[in-house]
């Protein structure tokens, strides 16, 4: 597989500016790497400043001149999120790609979750995802920019109740159905401004905090053999599609959820 996104042109975001929630590590890191990569100044923000710090260096050591903010608050208080938009786009000039990436998760079957549990999954992932937009949206105006939502594929049919992995997400699945209606109805409403509104579906990724977390050591193997493409996903394979949404070349792509998963949940009860 191709090990960079150099099939891009190397500097097609110069002058851009990207705000990443949930860049700290991970698929967003990857996307935040990526667009940093090709020319824009990226913010990102995250809930623990040590992982932020860990995240601007490792930037900085992938693309030497790039210019990285980061910015450590939590997605549940619009206040902080509309400060550091405001930071970013007094210090980088604009912005103009937002990707919606913060994410809670955790395996619990739903008879054992509390309502407290719930809710909380609910607050990160789809409130969180809302309050970001809302943040964005009078810079998006001024830039006619792009949202891109990173929600997931388990939430489309669920699983058979004898494969442990999507019946223990209740709170995630129903989390990402709602970013899921989010981007589709951001996407109608915002059109107007020039606003784009996309998702990233992702599915199994490798070497992520949420693979090693959510999938069973024990599964990985019976679940590798039932995707099509025959393999787990890496970051990069997010980074292309990521590149590709903010690229002109998706310019007439909005209210669409980029399913980048190896035709994994199409694929049957495995999924
Ligand atoms: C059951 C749990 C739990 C667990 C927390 N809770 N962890 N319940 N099993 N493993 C409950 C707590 O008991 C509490 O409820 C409530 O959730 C809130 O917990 P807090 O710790 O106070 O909340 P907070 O610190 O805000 O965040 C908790 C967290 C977060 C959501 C678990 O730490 C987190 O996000 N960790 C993992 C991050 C991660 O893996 N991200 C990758 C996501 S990948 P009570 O009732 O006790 O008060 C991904 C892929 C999507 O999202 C694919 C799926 C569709």
């Amino acid at each position: 597989m191709v090990e960079t996104t150099d099939i891009f042109h190397s500097n097609i975001f110069r002058g851009k500016t990207a705000f990443v929630t949930g860049g700290g590590s991970g698929i967003c890191l990857g996307m935040a790497t990526a667009l940093a990569r090709h020319g824009a100044s990226v913010s990102i923000a995250g809930r623990t400043q040590s992982k932020l710090d860990s995240a601007r260096a490792l930037i900085m050591a992938n693309v030497p001149n790039a210019k990285v903010a980061v910015f450590a608050l939590d997605v549940r208080n619009p206040q902080l999120l509309e400060s550091a938009m405001k930071e970013t786009n007094e210090r980088f000039g604009s912005i103009d790609f937002v990707v919606c990436g913060a994410a809670g998760n955790f395996l619990c079957p739903a008879e054992k979750l509390s309502l407290n549990a719930f809710k909380t999954v609910i607050d990160i992932d789809l409130v969180g995802t809302f309050n970001t937009c809302k943040a964005a949206l009078p810079y998006l105006k001024v830039s006619k920019g792009l949202i891109i939502n990173v929600t997931a594929t388990l939430q489309y049919k669920g699983t058979p109740v004898e494969h442990l992995l999507s019946i223990m997400m209740v709170h995630a699945c129903a989390a990402k159905a709602g970013v899921d209606a989010l981007t589709r109805v951001l996407a109608l409403e915002w059109g107007q401004y020039g606003i784009r509104v996309n998702g990233i579906a992702p599915g199994p990724i490798d070497d992520t905090q949420g693979m090693s977390n959510l999938m069973p050591e024990l599964m990985r193997e019976n679940f590798k053999r039932a995707i099509p493409l025959e393999r787990f996903g890496h970051v990069k394979d997010i980074e292309f599609t990521t590149v590709y949404l903010c690229s002109e070349a998706a310019k007439l792509v909005t209210g669409t959820i980029e399913v980048v998963d190896g035709g994994e949940w199409l694929a049957g009860p495995m999924s």
